[in-house]
């Protein structure tokens, strides 16, 4: 049984990976300081797959801590590195904590997979290295663009920064650029746990659904869209977690001829920000308490993927369209507020 390593592996997107591993036949231990996560994600992984992952509460830019990891698990086969800050606004506000942790972490993990002869690894990247492009949807091979904050300088340097390890040894390496991941297993057993107010679209309009926020706001109706919305490419998170698995099956296969290769993982529709709020009110049955407010800062009008690639090479497709996002996303809220309530009880 395939061992792998997975960083991050109590974030959001790493703790559905785990399942989607365990599922497939994969052994799998995680790293993540805990810093933006928390164990209940292991609890619930349990829970769906009755398998317990270890996690090795280091911070990765420790090489010493990290390196022992390693040689307690020589046996690792593959590593899936996650374990990033991933908030484009305090990026922009703290930018050297953000090069700081994601370029150091990524710099330590990657010396130890050197060091151990570790054949793979897959990379969370995301479509923010694009920028705002000329053209959608955009292909692999659509031109990076200066990224528009420093959280999407440390993608487009990670990018990099594995490339380059892997032009220069024998580690063979898969880039995935994430669209906009939402919604949650349909177990509601996991999913998106944000810290403090949400930034992010979905559980913006969950967490207003569930009385958690009095109102959300949508940031401008004004764009040259079909709604005067925003366009992005939401994909489901066990869909994204589905293409780490087959991306690791694409290595251990030796398909791969190229050192790296790279991946859009989006669903190929571009959604308006209004069509996932009027998505959400269909499957929940919930009215959203919404105002129309001014455009946030760094937002670009448009961006949605071709996915041919990852449908093709990589055997992936989609299983969770708009809705079953929207359905899975609002479960899990409401779990999530029946437990708190449950606590505030007991
Ligand atoms: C989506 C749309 C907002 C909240 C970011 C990162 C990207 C990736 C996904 C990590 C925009 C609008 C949002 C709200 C709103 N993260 N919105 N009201 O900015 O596309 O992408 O998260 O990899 O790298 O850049 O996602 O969910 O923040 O916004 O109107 O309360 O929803 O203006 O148009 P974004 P988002």
């Amino acid at each position: 049984m395939a061992k792998i390593l997975v960083t991050g592996g109590c974030g959001y997107i790493g703790s559905h990976t785990l399942v989607d591993l365990i599922e497939h036949g994969y052994d799998v231990i995680s790293i993540d300081d805990l810093s933006r996560s928390s164990l209940s994600a292991l609890t619930g992984v349990e829970m769906i797959t009755g398998k317990k992952v270890k996690n090795y509460k280091v911070d990765l830019k420790n090489f010493d801590e990290t390196l022992a990891v390693f040689q307690e698990h020589p046996d690792i086969s593959g590593v899936i590195h996650f374990a990033a800050y991933k908030a484009v606004g305090e990026s922009v506000g703290n930018p050297l904590l953000y090069y700081e942790n994601n370029l150091l972490s990524l710099i330590s993990l990657l010396k130890c997979v050197k060091e151990f002869g570790i054949p793979h690894i897959v990379f969370s990247s995301s479509c923010t290295v694009y920028g705002n492009p000329d053209h959608i949807p955009v292909t692999e091979t659509t031109p990076i663009q200066p990224a528009a904050s420093p959280y999407g300088a440390t993608k487009q340097m990670g990018e990099e920064i594995v490339r380059n390890l892997a032009d220069s040894s024998d580690v063979k390496a898969v880039l995935l650029r994430y669209f906009n991941p939402v919604g949650a297993h349909p177990s509601a057993l996991i999913g998106e746990m944000p810290l403090g107010k949400p930034q992010n679209l979905v559980p913006a309009i969950t967490q207003t659904a569930a009385g958690k926020l009095p109102m959300m706001m949508v940031y401008g109706n004004d764009y040259p869209t079909r709604d005067g919305s925003c366009i992005r490419d939401y994909i489901h998170v066990c869909d994204i977690a589905r293409a780490h698995t087959l991306a690791l099956q694409y290595l251990a296969s030796g398909k791969q001829q190229t050192p790296t290769e790279v991946f859009n993982l989006g669903t190929g529709n571009g959604i308006t920000v209004l069509e996932a709020i009027h998505s959400f009110e269909a499957v929940s049955g919930v009215s959203l308490n919404y105002t129309i407010g001014p455009r946030r800062d760094c937002d670009i009008v448009a961006i949605y993927a071709n996915n041919e690639k990852a449908l093709q090479t990589l055997g992936w497709s989609i299983q969770y369209d708009l809705h079953a996002m929207m359905r899975t996303a609002w479960a899990w809220e409401c779990r999530i507020q029946e437990t708190e309530k449950q606590a505030r009880n007991n």
